[in-house]
């Protein structure tokens, strides 16, 4: 029997990750947020030392040590640009570490010949299977996203099928760890998990492989819920089904964000339907201008919007940005920031970025609010981004992102984009607005551009 204050400190460790979660839902109180999370994590941990009487605790010390040492070199040295792998690390451990946990407690079970009931091998082989597929499909986007391998969508003859026994022995393995069990049908079942997780996101293209992150995101929470039941632990159970439930919703936000569904994003490579097309660039005819002109452009107008995108994160030019529109404001320019929901490669990418270079967040639209102002926009200022303005998405249908809801940039007055070349953004397709005639590009590096851009205005 759990004693009372455990209980009671677990009930308040399942309410500070609520608040966590909440706090983690605006930017002014994320901080806060992830703060409250991270403490009431340490305590949680720390509580099954004062009343179990645990065996191995040299070891289990020391791999908490190796755990904390590896996370805090890994989030301190982590480029902003490189954290939807970061996160699929940390979840791949999660989930692998979950399956390992309920391999062990099947061991238990089998050792001590307990009847333990149906209900507790069935979580005990669910953890297993989907914390193993959650690990290695963790894995693989790390991979993907790293540069480790190709990013573009893996898909070789007979997959589906191969994919289709994997399944099937999976419930049978469930079956069998149900009916007798045994650990070498927990073992097996490990082993098929790392399969399908594997070949679930072997098809997946690049530009889709955050969503596919949040999804086995909420697979772990599920598997982690599922150990709890299984080592009868209540905050487990709680914290399991909290990141199951908002891993769900973010991947649903995410793919309605980008107008696709789940389904499509995991298995539209296996029609042949991929996502990533990987993009020439054009050689078409373009207007561009200096910093100089560009300037005069800004500085002489009196409403601008500014689209930042993913080259402004791998330039890091927020901080010169904001200097910009600082300068503008002085200038008695209105000037806002447009946050289209994937801009960048992750969610809140945006968000973050601005705040970290001290933008105000009334600044900060969102996509719903802002789109009915471009339209009386003098000037767009598109900052390294390019999908998430890009009209194809609202005309050509059959195009990778058709469907997805854009940024109306098309309906400004003027256009400038900041870019390095003619190159397509992450859905590899070309953009006609920037051959449309009210478009200038500014080319190169946009930290670079951003502080030439920034002196030219100073000095008008
Ligand atoms: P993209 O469409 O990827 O465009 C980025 C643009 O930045 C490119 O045109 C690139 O052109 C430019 N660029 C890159 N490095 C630069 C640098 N150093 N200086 C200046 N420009 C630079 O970005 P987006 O418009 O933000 O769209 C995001 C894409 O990611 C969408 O397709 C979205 O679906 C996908 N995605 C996002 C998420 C989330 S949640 N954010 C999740 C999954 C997928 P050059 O190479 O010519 O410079």
């Amino acid at each position: 029997m759990t004693p009372t204050w455990v209980q009671l400190a677990y009930l308040a460790c399942a309410v500070c990750f609520i608040l966590a979660l909440k706090g983690l839902s605006g930017p002014k109180t994320a901080r806060n947020g992830n703060l409250l999370g991270a403490v009431a994590a340490v305590v949680a941990v720390t509580i099954p030392f004062f009343y179990l009487e645990l065996d191995h605790v040299a070891l289990i010390l020391a791999a908490i040590l190796v755990g904390t040492v590896g996370g805090v070199v890994g989030a301190r040295k982590v480029q902003m640009t490189q954290m939807p792998q970061m996160v699929a690390l940390f979840n791949g451990v999660g989930g692998g570490a979950a399956a390992l946990v309920a391999l062990l407690e099947l061991g238990e079970i089998v050792g001590h010949g307990e009847d333990v009931g149906w209900f507790v091998l069935l979580a005990t082989a669910f953890t297993i299977a989907v914390g193993s597929v959650s690990f290695a499909g963790s894995i693989v986007t790390f991979a993907k996203l790293q540069d480790l391998m190709t990013s573009a969508p893996v898909v070789f003859k007979g997959l589906p099928i191969v994919f289709g026994i994997g399944l099937l022995a999976t419930i049978l393995l469930t079956g069998i760890t149900i009916g007798e069990p045994v650990l070498w049908a927990g073992v097996v079942l490990a082993l098929v998990g790392l399969v399908v997780g594997v070949l679930l996101v072997l098809p997946v293209g690049g530009a889709d492989v955050p969503i596919v992150i949040s999804l086995l995101n909420a697979f772990t929470g599920l598997t982690v819920a599922a150990g709890g039941y299984v080592l009868d632990n209540t905050l487990l159970l709680v914290a399991g089904t909290l990141v199951g439930a908002s891993g769900t919703f973010l991947t649903l936000l995410m793919a309605n964000a980008m107008g696709r569904s789940v389904a499509n994003i995991l298995f539209g490579a296996l029609k042949g339907g991929s996502t990533l097309g990987g993009g020439e660039a054009s050689d078409r005819p373009v207007k561009s201008a200096g910093p100089n002109d560009v300037a005069i452009t800004l500085g002489y107008a009196d409403r601008v919007i500014i689209v930042p995108g993913y080259g402004l994160a791998v330039a890091q030019a927020q901080h010169a940005l904001r200097e910009l529109v600082d300068v503008l404001g002085e200038r008695g320019i209105q000037v806002d920031y447009a946050i289209h929901p994937v801009a960048g490669r992750m969610p809140g990418h945006m968000n973050v970025l601005l705040a970290e270079a001290q933008v105000p967040y009334e600044q900060l639209k969102e996509m719903a609010e802002i789109n009915g102002d471009f339209k009386d926009a003098d000037v767009v200022l598109v900052v390294g981004a390019n999908d998430v303005v890009n009209p194809a998405a609202k005309t050509t249908p059959g195009a990778p992102i058709y469907g997805m809801p854009i940024l109306n940039v098309d309906e400004a007055k003027q256009v400038i984009f900041m870019k390095r070349s003619m190159r397509p953004g992450f859905a590899g397709i070309e953009n006609e607005l920037l051959f449309d005639e009210k478009t200038t590009l500014l080319f190169g590096d946009a930290k670079d551009t951003m502080s030439k851009l920034l002196n030219a205005v100073k000095a008008l």
